[in-house]
């Protein structure tokens, strides 16, 4: 099971003062060093915590594969077709959330977003969607031709009662394994921490997992290298 580290929000702290620092590229950096197996960063169409700059740099500057997380918006899916990351990972964005709500609803926006996975397809970029652990969902994306899903892990890292996150479990099992077998490459992640990780990485499927505020709430404490080898540690 691989490591994707999120370092959306080194920037988040750089922009609540309107800073030069911390610079995510650094963190990118070291979260590299420390062993993780890819970068993730979230182009929000508001720029709210990563920029323009951030994934110019970051392309350049890590050895991992970079996964540019993003909505289909037009301007966003041009900035990514003239950077061509390793991969993007399609969200679905609303501008007052606080974070990524739920999965792409691959049912009704089937047209749409399958325009963009083609275009971004078409010029060599991996494309992921991040979806909710539903089979509707995971027939679509088969049927547009990505080759990897992410299953959201929202609701069940949110849960506050043990009942909950049980259902919440089993739907994810449920998801992993339904992907799994239909040939997609299969990675999980929205919420996970130090604790809830645990339940999430004995599903063998689940090949890859994608981990932002935890890990960089740690690093505040105990630094980014640290941070990113405690989770690899519990991963592997
Ligand atoms: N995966 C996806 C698709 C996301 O949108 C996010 C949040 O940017 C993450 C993983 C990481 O979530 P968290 O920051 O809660 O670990």
């Amino acid at each position: 099971m691989k490591l994707g580290v999120n370092v959306d929000h080194v920037a988040t702290l750089r922009q609540a003062r309107g800073t030069g620092y911390p610079d995510p590229v650094v963190g990118a950096m070291l979260a590299e060093y420390a062993g993780c197996d890819s970068i993730v960063m979230h182009l929000r169409e508001d720029r709210r915590h990563i920029q323009d700059r951030d994934i110019a740099l970051v392309k350049e500057a890590v050895k991992t594969p970079f996964n540019l997380e993003m909505s289909i918006n037009k301007e966003i899916v041009d900035i990514a077709l003239n950077l061509k990351p390793h991969q993007v990972t399609l969200v679905p964005e609303k501008r007052r959330e606080l974070t990524t709500e739920g999965g792409l609803d691959l049912v009704k926006g089937y047209k749409r977003i399958g325009r963009a996975v083609e275009r971004l397809k078409d010029k060599g970029i991996g494309v992921s969607l991040f979806i909710d652990p539903q089979e509707r969902q995971i027939e679509k994306a088969k049927k547009m031709g990505v080759d990897i899903v992410e299953i959201n892990t929202g609701k069940f890292s949110q849960a506050k009662s043990a009942p909950v996150k049980r259902k919440e479990l089993k739907k994810i099992k449920g998801a992993v394994k339904a992907a799994d077998k239909s040939g997609l490459f299969v990675a999980a992640g929205h919420g996970l921490d130090y604790e809830n990780v645990k339940e999430i990485i004995k599903i063998k499927e689940i090949e890859e997992l994608n981990i932002g505020h935890s890990i960089i709430c740690r690093a505040v404490f105990v630094g980014i290298i640290s941070a990113v080898e405690e989770m690899i540690n519990l991963i592997r």
